[in-house]
């Protein structure tokens, strides 16, 4: 028998030092917030999506009376940019969320189904995406969903 360590690398940070680009996304991802349809959460999140074309592509939760039916802001995004540029990678997604009139202080991770979307994303593209998490006392980088979706299973199983 024996141990398997699964390390995440996540870069802890402030906005001000983020790059010019990666503060731009994390704009749009607050920005989106706003456009959430969140009545029965109250919790209004937003995602910013970069791709290799230079497009940035935002959304938001989406949720429904009838609750399994909503659709979260990570996903609202990538697939409205698989659906609009299906044949561009998305290289940065940024993910901020807005509750009780403020945003979070926190970083905000993605759900699982939601990692399971971002994890299909930089394989249906053959590229790592940045995932900048964003709160007001911090904000956490991590280089691929990977780091947040260890033993993932991935299209390769399946070959
Ligand atoms: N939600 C997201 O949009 N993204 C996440 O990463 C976590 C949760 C949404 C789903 C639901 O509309 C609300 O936040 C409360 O769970």
């Amino acid at each position: 028998m024996k141990n398997i360590d699964i390390v995440a690398n996540i870069l802890v940070c402030d906005y001000n030092e983020l790059t010019e680009t990666q503060k731009k996304l994390v704009d749009c991802a607050k920005d989106a917030c706003k456009r959430a349809y969140a009545p029965y959460s109250q919790f209004n999140v937003g995602a910013a999506a970069l791709l290799d074309n230079g497009e940035v592509v935002s959304g938001s939760n989406q949720e429904n009376a009838a609750y399994p039916s909503g659709t979260c802001a990570e996903r609202t995004t990538l697939f409205y940019a698989g659906a609009k540029y299906p044949d561009n990678a998305v290289t940065k997604l940024a993910i901020a969320a807005y509750k009780g009139g403020e945003y979070t202080t926190a970083p905000t991770a993605p759900c699982g189904a939601c990692r399971q979307v971002i994890l299909e994303t930089e394989h249906r593209y053959n590229t790592p995406i940045e995932i900048l998490l964003y709160g007001k006392d911090k904000i956490y980088i991590i280089n691929s969903i990977e780091s947040l979706l260890p033993l993932c299973f991935g299209k390769t199983d399946l070959e």
